[in-house]
């Protein structure tokens, strides 16, 4: 195995720039050589910032066919994950991929069969598991010391993606998208509760709304209750219209006590317990470790530790698929009214 795997980047827009290509220019075990984007331009200018010499492409399929390429970061609009991923892995490439994996739990299958098939890894840059609140909220909830998880609210809004990424028009289209904010936001979430909680959610019932996207043919809102294998329950929301400080939190309410984490708060991480009764407020290193303009959460680098064995892959593709399924869940509940079953207790 080579000691440093080469990587190309598809999709040279706001995540490649801001957490992608930063990422592997920081990781030791990283070279970054090739790019590639629709907008030559784009690509050419990351090829200039952060590895002068390295190829770009504008066409996907010619990155994938690079023998000078070990594994990509698939950071296309939502609608090209799974063909983009699933021709990366035949290559032969490593692939992580952006959230939302797929546009279809049959889509999300198909790209870890792939994957299988060809012996690469499979990651999905579900990185809200990466925050450095999230990542002391798991060691704190695997303690123990707040006791059964009982109740779970989890919420992510922000004003839209117009402000993220200025010509991302896609986002609001449904071909390109297949979900607005319920996929956009609420899967980042979808996903942390899972991971914090280490329970599967077995039932969805849902509300999903546009409100004010009216140029758009996807959704804005999502609210949905939820239901874990074990009894506890919970509320999942995830909205594009959420002005001002938008939201970004997750309050989980145990047998003893409550564990409230704000990744955009002077204290992202706040344990009130009642026996004995005690606030800790957790000292927290800040939300985003900026390196390179970027948000310094390492995402490029587990994924290239996972290529070489170092350490699990932090969110696998079965991972991916399963937050994904809570929000096509959800989807289904608001569709018809009804709530709707996951896992083994599918209707
Ligand atoms: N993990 C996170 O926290 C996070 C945050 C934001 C976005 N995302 C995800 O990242 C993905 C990309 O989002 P973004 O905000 O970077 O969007 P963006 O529009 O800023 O960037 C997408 C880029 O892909 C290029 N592109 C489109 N079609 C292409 C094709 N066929 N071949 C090559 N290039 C093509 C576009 O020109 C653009 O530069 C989305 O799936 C989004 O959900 C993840």
């Amino acid at each position: 195995m080579r000691k440093k795997i080469r990587i190309g980047v598809i999709g040279c827009g706001a995540i490649a720039q801001r957490l992608h290509i930063p990422d592997f220019a920081h990781c030791p075990e990283a070279e970054l050589s090739a790019f590639c984007d629709l907008k030559h331009d784009r690509a050419d200018v990351m090829a200039a910032a952060f590895a002068p010499g390295a190829a770009v492409y504008t066409d996907w399929k010619k990155l994938v066919k690079d023998a000078q390429v070990d594994a990509v970061s698939v950071c296309l609009p939502n609608a090209l994950h799974g063909p983009v991923s699933i021709g990366a892995a035949q290559a032969g490439k490593h692939v992580l991929v952006e959230k939302p994996m797929a546009t279809s739990a049959a889509e999300a299958q198909k790209m870890i069969d792939a994957a299988k098939k060809a012996k690469v890894v499979l990651m999905v840059n579900q990185c809200q598991r990466l925050f450095p609140a999230h990542r002391k909220a798991k060691e704190v909830l695997d303690s123990g010391i707040l006791g059964k998880v009982l109740h779970v609210s989890a919420m992510f809004g922000h004003s839209g993606p117009e402000a993220w990424s200025p010509t991302g028009k896609w986002f609001f289209k449904k071909k390109d998208a297949r979900f607005g904010a319920m996929a956009d936001l609420g899967v980042h979430k979808a996903d942390l509760i899972r991971f914090l909680t280490g329970k599967e959610i077995v039932e969805v019932s849902a509300f999903v709304e546009r409100l004010e996207k009216k140029n758009s043919d996807v959704d804005d809102n999502l609210a949905s209750c939820i239901k874990f294998a074990d009894g506890t329950i919970g509320m999942l929301g995830a909205s594009w219209t959420a002005k001002g400080g938008g939201a970004d939190y997750t309050y989980l309410h145990c047998a003893n006590g409550t564990l409230r984490v704000k990744v955009e708060s002077d204290r992202p991480l706040v344990a009130e317990l009642v026996n004995p009764e005690s606030t800790i407020v957790f000292d927290m290193p800040a939300a985003r470790n900026d390196y390179a303009g970027s948000w310094g959460l390492d995402a490029g680098g587990g994924f290239v530790r996972a290529i070489l064995g170092k350490e699990a892959p932090f969110c696998t593709g079965e991972e991916g698929k399963k937050s994904l399924e809570v929000i096509l869940a959800a989807e289904k509940a608001a569709q018809t009214g009804r709530s709707v079953r996951l896992g083994k207790g599918k209707k």
